[in-house]
C-alpha cells in the first residue's frame, strides 16, 4: 500500500515537473489545449492562433530582431520593455534633453519621435513546409548537397508565398532540421517612441537587481506604429497614420494571485534543450567561466567611469547593460546547471538512449560520434571565446581590425571608400578621447594580460616573462600606436594610397591584432571546426529524431529560434535556497525599502514617493480589508483599537513558471481569459539554466504587473490620454 502511494506521488511529481516546461508552436497549440484548460485557461487554442480570424497573435509583434511587443490600442500603440526601447530612448537623449534619465512622454501625436531602423513585425500566418523544403534530397546526399538543395527549395517556396503581396517570408528549421516552418510576415518600418519612464523607474535596481527577484523595475516603454493610408507598412512620412491592428489586447485590472494560470506569447530567441552532456559541460563549465572573468574586468573599468560624470554614464550605459547582462546570466546558468547536476543528468539520459539504440543501425553510434565532434571543437571554441571576450574587449582592438581591413585592400576604389569611412570614424572617436582613453587603455591592458596568463597569447611574450614586463609591453603598444594619435592618424589617412599599407601594417597594434587573429582563426583549426560543426548539425538531427522515437508519448517542444511561441504556467513563488521562500509578487513598498539616494540604481523620484505617501494609486492599487485582527494604535496619549482596517498596496512585479528566454522581453503575460496582466522582462537568476535544462522548482519568469505600468503612465507621468486609448477590464473573471 505504502509503495503504491509512493509510486503515485512520484508519477504525479514527474508530470507536474513536465507541466511548465515548453515553448509551443501557436499553430499546433491544439495539442496543448486540453492541458492548458486543465491548468485554468478559459479561452481556446483558436483564440490564440487562427488562420482565418483575427486572434491574439495579431496583437503580438517582433520588436526589431530581439524583443517582443503587443498592441494595446486600435491606434497602433504598443508596449514593450524599457530595456528593449533603451537604445532608441538613448538615441534621442542628450545631456540637455536626457530622456533616458528623466523619461519621455509624448503629450500629443506630433511629439512622438521617429526611430529610423526600428521594425515591428506581425506574423500573418505560418505553415509546415517540411515536405517541400526536403524535396529532392536523396538519402545518401552529403550534408553540403543537402544544404544546397534546401537553400534552393527555400528560395523558391518563400518567393512563391509572397508573390504579389507586401509580405516577407522566412523558413526556419525545427528539431535540428527534422521539420521546417514558413513564416509569412508583415514588417512595419515607421515606429515612433511614445513614452518611457525615467531610468530610476524603467531600470530601477539597474544591473544590481538584474536577473533577480524580488524585483521592482518598471521595465516598460511605449511606441506607436504608423502605416500608409491603406494601413500597410510604409517608411516614415508625416502623412502616415496610426496603424490599425487586427487585434489589440484588453487589459485586466483584476491582478494576480498565487496559482493563477498565465501564458506568455512572444519571440524567445535561443534555447538548447536537447544538446548532449558534452555541450552542456562546454557551455556551463568551460566557456562561461572564461567569459565571466573577462567581463568582470571590463565592467570594473566602465563602472568606475560611469560613476564619475553624467556624460560618461550616458556614454557607457548601453554597452555596460549588455555586457553585464550576459555576465550575470552565465553565472546563474553555471550555478544552476551544477546544482541540478545537469551534466550527470544528461549522461544518464544518454546511457538510456544508448541501450535503446544499440540494435538500431541508424542510431547506435550517433552519441559516440557527437562525443568525438565535441572533443574536436572544444579547444577551438575556447580560442574563439578568448578572441571575442579579450581581444575584442577594447575599442582600440576593434578599431585596429578596421584599419587592418584597410591595409589589406589593393584596389583604389575600395581604398577611397574605406579611407573616407575611417576619417569619419576617427574624428568621432577623438571627440572625447582623453577621458575615454583612460578606460579603454585599462581594459585593453588588463584583458590582454589575463589572456596571456591563461596561455592564450603566447605571441605577446613567452611564459617565463614577468607580468610587469608584459604589462609594460601592452602599455607601449597602446601609447605608441598611430591609431591613438589623432594628428598622425589623420595625416596618414589624408595621404593614404595602396603603398601606405606597409607602413600601416608595421604599427604595433596591427601586428598584435594579426597575431591574435592568426592564432584564433588558424586555417587548419577553422577547417576542423567547420567540419565538426557540420557533423554536429547532422548528428543532432539524427539524435533528436531518435529521442522522439524512443519516447513516442512525449510532446516535444522545439528549441526556441526567434519564432512566435506560447509558454504557459502559473503564478508561483519559490525557494531559492535553504530557509528562504520568495513570494510571487512585489509592491511599491519594496521600492521604498530599497530606496537609497546615494546609489544611482536605487534613487526614487520625489513624485513617486509622494504618490506612495498618500497611497494615491487611483484605480490601479489594491485594497485589502483585514478584519480578523485587532489593531491597536496610539494617537497622542489616546489608545485606539479597531478591527476592520484596510491596507492599500501598489503591485509592481510578479513571477510565474512560464518557460521563457531572451527575446521574450516585452512579451505579454496573459491571464486565463487572454487579457494582459503583465509584461515579461526577465528570469530569476537561480533558474537561468532553463535555456539548457528547466527545473520547475527554480525556473521563474519575472513580469511587470500591468497595473504598475498604468499607474506610472497615468498617475506618475500624467499621460492619462495614453491609458484612455486602452481597454481596461475589471472583475472580468469568474
Ligand atoms: N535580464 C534582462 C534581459 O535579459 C534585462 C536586461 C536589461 N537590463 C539590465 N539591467 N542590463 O534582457
Ligand atoms: N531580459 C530578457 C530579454 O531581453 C528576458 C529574460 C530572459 O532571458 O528570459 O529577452
Amino acid at each position: 500500500m505504502k509503495k503504491i502511494f509512493l509510486l503515485l506521488t512520484m508519477t504525479a511529481l514527474f508530470f507536474s515537473a513536465l507541466a511548465d516546461e515548453g515553448m509551443w508552436i501557436p499553430m499546433l497549440l491544439g495539442r496543448n489545449e486540453a492541458d492548458m484548460q486543465k491548468a485554468g485557461m478559459r479561452i481556446t487554442a483558436k483564440d490564440i492562433y487562427d488562420i482565418n480570424n483575427a486572434c491574439l497573435k495579431d496583437a503580438i509583434l517582433l520588436f526589431n530582431q530581439g524583443c517582443t511587443g503587443e498592441y494595446v490600442s486600435d491606434e497602433g500603440l504598443f508596449l514593450t520593455n524599457h530595456h528593449c526601447g533603451y537604445s532608441y530612448i538613448t538615441s534621442h537623449s542628450t545631456v540637455e534633453h536626457d530622456y533616458l534619465t528623466n523619461g519621455f512622454w509624448a503629450m500629443s501625436r506630433s511629439e512622438e519621435l521617429p526611430c529610423p531602423g526600428l521594425t515591428a513585425t506581425r506574423l500573418v500566418r505560418m505553415e509546415d513546409v517540411t515536405t517541400q523544403v526536403l524535396e529532392g534530397i536523396s538519402p545518401d546526399a552529403t550534408e553540403s548537397e543537402r544544404n544546397a538543395i534546401i537553400e534552393r527549395n527555400i528560395a523558391k517556396i518563400t518567393s512563391n508565398a509572397v508573390k504579389g503581396t507586401h509580405y516577407k517570408a522566412i523558413i526556419k528549421p525545427f528539431y535540428y532540421g527534422n521539420q521546417y516552418f514558413m513564416y509569412v510576415n508583415e514588417v512595419f518600418t515607421d515606429v515612433r517612441l511614445v513614452g518611457a519612464p525615467p531610468s530610476n523607474i524603467g531600470k530601477f535596481g539597474g544591473d544590481t537587481d538584474n536577473w533577480m527577484w524580488p524585483r521592482h523595475t518598471g521595465d516598460f516603454s511605449m511606441f506607436r506604429v504608423y502605416a500608409d493610408k491603406d494601413n500597410k507598412p510604409a517608411n516614415y512620412s508625416p502623412n502616415n497614420k496610426p496603424y490599425k491592428p487586427l487585434k489589440f489586447l484588453e487589459i485586466s485590472l483584476d491582478g494576480i494571485k498565487e496559482g493563477d494560470f498565465t501564458f506568455v506569447f512572444g519571440y524567445p530567441g535561443t534555447t538548447q534543450r536537447y544538446v548532449t552532456s558534452d555541450a552542456v559541460e562546454l557551455q556551463a563549465n568551460i566557456e562561461n567561466p572564461i567569459r565571466i572573468n573577462l567581463r568582470t574586468i571590463r565592467l570594473k573599468h566602465y563602472n568606475n567611469a560611469m560613476n564619475q560624470s553624467p556624460a560618461q554614464r550616458l556614454k557607457y550605459a548601453s554597452r555596460v547593460a549588455s555586457i553585464a547582462n550576459g555576465w550575470k546570466k552565465w553565472q546563474g546558468e553555471t550555478l544552476g546547471i551544477n546544482r541540478l547536476k545537469g551534466v550527470e543528468k544528461k549522461r544518464d539520459f544518454e546511457q538510456r538512449y544508448q541501450s535503446w539504440a544499440n540494435d538500431k543501425p541508424q542510431y547506435y553510434n550517433v552519441l559516440s560520434q557527437l562525443r568525438e565532434a565535441y572533443k574536436k571543437i572544444t579547444p577551438i571554441e575556447v580560442e574563439l571565446v578568448y578572441f571575442q571576450e579579450a581581444v575584442r574587449a577594447s575599442d582600440f582592438m576593434n578599431r585596429t581590425q578596421m584599419f587592418l581591413s584597410l591595409a589589406n585592400l589593393d584596389d583604389d576604389v575600395s581604398i577611397v571608400a574605406a579611407v573616407n569611412k575611417l576619417k569619419n570614424a576617427t574624428t568621432n572617436y577623438f571627440k572625447d578621447f582623453d577621458q575615454h582613453t583612460v578606460v579603454d587603455r585599462a581594459i585593453f591592458i588588463e584583458t590582454y594580460l589575463y589572456m596571456w596568463q591563461a596561455g592564450y597569447a603566447p605571441y605577446l611574450a613567452d611564459k617565463s616573462a614577468s607580468k610587469a614586463a608584459v604589462e609594460k609591453k601592452l602599455a607601449d603598444i597602446y601609447d605608441k600606436s598611430v591609431l591613438n594619435n589623432e594628428r598622425k592618424l589623420m595625416d596618414l589617412l589624408n595621404k593614404y594610397t595602396a603603398k601606405s599599407s606597409k607602413k600601416l601594417k608595421s604599427d604595433p597594434a596591427l601586428k598584435l591584432y594579426s597575431d591574435a587573429y592568426a592564432r584564433a582563426y588558424d586555417a587548419q583549426k577553422i577547417t576542423t571546426y567547420r567540419s565538426a560543426m557540420a557533423d554536429i548539425q547532422r548528428l543532432m538531427r539524427t539524435y533528436v529524431k531518435g529521442m522522439m522515437e524512443m519516447q513516442p508519448d512525449v510532446n516535444f517542444f522545439p528549441d526556441a529560434n526567434l519564432t512566435l511561441r506560447v509558454a504557459y504556467g502559473h503564478v508561483e513563488g519559490f525557494r531559492p535556497r535553504d530557509g528562504v521562500y520568495y513570494k510571487p509578487y512585489s509592491t511599491l513598498q519594496g521600492i521604498m525599502e530599497k530606496e537609497n539616494p546615494d546609489i544611482y540604481d536605487y534613487v526614487v523620484e520625489p513624485k513617486l514617493k509622494e504618490l506612495y505617501a498618500f497611497r494615491d494609486y487611483g484605480q490601479y492599487g489594491t485594497t485589502t480589508t483585514i478584519s480578523d485582527t485587532i489593531i491597536t494604535e496610539m494617537n497622542g496619549d489616546q489608545i485606539i483599537q479597531y478591527k476592520n482596517h484596510t491596507v492599500k498596496d501598489m503591485p509592481v512585479g510578479f513571477i510565474a513558471t512560464n518557460h521563457t528566454t531572451g527575446g521574450n522581453s516585452g512579451s505579454p503575460v496573459l491571464n486565463a481569459d487572454g487579457r494582459l496582466i503583465g509584461l515579461n522582462f526577465d528570469r530569476c537568476w537561480e533558474g537561468t539554466m532553463s535555456d539548457l535544462l528547466f527545473d520547475p522548482d527554480y525556473c521563474r519568469n519575472i513580469c511587470l504587473d500591468i497595473r504598475y505600468c498604468l499607474f506610472i503612465i497615468d498617475k506618475f507621468a500624467g499621460a492619462k490620454h495614453l491609458v484612455d486609448e486602452m481597454t481596461l477590464v475589471k472583475n472580468s473573471a469568474e
